[in-house]
């Protein structure tokens, strides 16, 4: 156990997290020449061309240090927000946590996120200042600003490249030096944490665990303390960039099992696995489950695709525990599913997936929060709407409450006055204004989660130049006057583009609604309709005007690859369009109010 060291790397997204890994795994030679590829352990497609770590891995490295062979664990964290659940359970796993701060961008907020994460579990954090290859780099005063906020010297604070390798050696060395060594008791009960789970879709579930006391042996009947589940060791092994199976797992170490189970949903990540015959009497504690934060329906294009696509979601949520959903049927869309996502992020990497692993081509509909809904005859019974158009009758209601999160901002002291300003139009309310230095500002606001789905990363983006990072908590329900805004399309109501807002802000948005539907709703044979209502009364009206005949003559012109061209668009067109009543909807108008202005 002494020679066996557990860390994690936490980083603001993009600050070189797995390319720093990659220069570890390198250094230490955990890779062939073969198996070198960028981003070695972003092993999902989807990852490597997004350039972003969706779960988290662990990878085993060996590496001798004056004349001693230690055992590195490596366990890789998610960078995005809407997998920080996972980033705190990896964190649990670990002594010791290297804290990436690009030199060009400083401190950002998630940096201040996952360091408070990494200090609740008091591991000894490694500042590194990363990419101090960049001629843009800036290391005296980056490095301030994490004296600042580590109370640490500027001598802790290690420079390196993930690029160039450059601090690489360096970096193993304080891993080995400052992290400590694993403690527990090899004689006690079984007691692991599960820090993440993949799935494979030849052999099961694969758990990823890391012993805190006792161990784990092949053959052993083990127990899921969360779930109760028994099951049977089939295979235990360390975690390389392959896998190699071992007898044993003993305490302080870190490794991978194979039980055969076929449902993501069986293994959860945060909880303990013990021995069956002599369980632990002291499971880990703060295990959660993961809650949905954002919910949209799905639909397929082809109504008689829906069973296909069951199956596809139901595949899909064998190897992704986040993702649930439920049946639901729409007036406008038919039948579909109700879906629950960690976030917008886990939402389009869901959408993407179904369409690429499944070959499905969905509609999905606006994203919204889960409201909670308390009826007059009933003030404290939670009625919850995860649909906009399941919301009782306004007049039945005695009130609704939105979830509400803390948003932690950082911008420079130039754009305090635009991200005040956005966050207020998005009613949110400022907590707390620091300046971390005289350049930087931190700023806190309590704000409804529904903001944050629309259209908030963008906007933030843009009225900060860019300079802006954003990290948000959950901090509960809060009660908000919120009104049904509905769509009606050649009179009809689609209860798909429905959705809650405030009252102060109904009007307004209804009207950029149809505005922005008359944009997107392909013109046909016949004027459109478009209306925005609350209950009864019409808030807005625009008009889709009809076709003039000779648009379509043109399409029946003598030049066949012209024509051809325009067949093949109308194709591509179709794919993602669906038939309301009279009227076509395309899949951006479903994505309409998002992207409002
Ligand atoms: P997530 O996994 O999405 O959180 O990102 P990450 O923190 O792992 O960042 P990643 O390693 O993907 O690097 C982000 C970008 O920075 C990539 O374009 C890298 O090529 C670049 N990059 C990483 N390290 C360095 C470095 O040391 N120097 C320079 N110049 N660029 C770097």
């Amino acid at each position: 156990m002494k020679h066996i060291r557990n860390f994690c790397i936490i980083a603001h997204i993009d600050h070189g997290k797995s390319t720093l890994a990659d220069r570890l795994l390198d250094f230490t030679g955990s890779v062939t020449e073969r198996e070198k590829q960028n981003q070695l352990l972003d092993s999902m497609d989807l990852e490597r061309e997004r350039g972003i770590t969706i779960k988290s891995h662990a990878i085993q490295m060996e590496y001798t240090f004056e004349g001693q062979d230690y055992i590195l664990n490596l366990i890789d964290t998610p960078g995005h927000v809407d997998f920080s659940y996972e980033v705190s359970r990896s964190i649990a796993a670990c002594e010791g946590a290297l804290l990436i701060v690009d030199a060009a961008q400083s401190i950002q907020a998630q940096t201040i996120s996952n360091l408070y994460l990494a200090l609740e579990n008091d591991l000894e954090i490694i500042p590194v200042l990363n990419k101090v290859d960049l001629p843009s780099a800036n290391p005296e005063e980056v490095t301030d600003d994490i004296v600042d906020l580590l109370g640490c010297d500027p001598e802790e604070v290690i420079h390196a490249s993930g690029k160039t390798g450059f601090g690489v050696d360096n970096i193993l060395e304080a891993v080995i030096k400052r992290i400590p060594h694993p403690t527990g008791i090899y004689d006690e009960p079984l007691q692991a944490l599960i820090f993440d789970s993949v799935y494979n879709p030849f052999r099961g579930v694969e758990t990823y665990f890391r012993v805190m006391n006792g161990s784990i042996k092949k053959g052993q009947r083990i127990k899921f303390v969360a779930t109760g589940n028994e099951y049977n060791a089939d295979e235990v092994g360390t975690l390389k960039l392959k896998q190699f199976p071992r007898k044993e797992i003993k305490t302080g170490d870190v490794g991978y099992l194979i039980t055969g189970i076929k449902d993501a949903r069986e293994v959860k990540v945060g909880d303990t696995i013990t021995d069956a015959k002599t369980p632990t009497t002291n499971p880990i504690g703060g295990f959660e489950d993961v809650k949905p934060m954002v919910f949209a329906g799905i639909y397929p294009v082809d109504t008689e695709d829906y069973e296909e696509l069951r199956n596809s979601m139901e595949k899909l949520q064998l190897n992704d525990a986040s993702l649930v959903f439920v049946p639901e049927s729409s007036a406008a869309l038919g039948f579909g599913f109700r879906c629950g996502f960690l976030g917008m992020l886990h939402m389009e990497i869901i959408q993407e997936r179904l369409e690429r692993e499944f070959n499905m081509t969905v509609i999905t509909t606006v994203p919204n929060v889960s409201y909670h809904a308390f009826k007059r005859k009933d003030v404290n019974e939670a009625i919850i709407v995860n649909n906009p158009s399941d919301l009782p009758d306004p007049s039945s209601l005695d009130r609704v409450e939105e979830p509400y999160i803390k948003a932690t901002i950082i911008t420079k002291a130039d754009f305090v006055g635009n991200v005040m300003s956005l966050c207020i139009e998005k009613r949110g309310l400022i907590t707390n204004q620091t300046y971390l230095t005289t350049e930087r500002v931190e700023l806190t606001f309590d704000m409804p989660l529904a903001e944050i789905v629309f259209d908030f990363y963008d906007r933030l983006k843009t009225v900060s130049k860019g300079y802006a990072s954003f990290d948000y908590s959950p901090i509960g329900m809060r009660t908000s006057k919120l009104v049904r805004v509905d769509i009606l399309l050649n009179g009809q109501i689609v209860d798909a583009l429905s959705s809650l807002i405030h009252v102060d802000n109904a009007t307004t948005i209804g009207k950029k609604m149809c505005e922005k539907l008359k944009e997107l709703i392909p013109r046909q044979q016949f004027d459109i309709p478009i209306q925005a209502a609350i209950g009864a009364k019409i808030i807005s009206r625009e008009t889709t005007k009809a076709l003039r005949k000779d648009v379509t003559a043109k399409c029946y012109g003598g030049d066949i690859s012209r024509k051809r061209k325009l067949l093949e668009k109308q194709k591509k067109g179709k794919k993602r369009m669906r038939q309301v009543g009279n009227v076509e909807i395309p899949q951006e108008a479903f994505m309409a109010v998002l992207k409002l202005n």
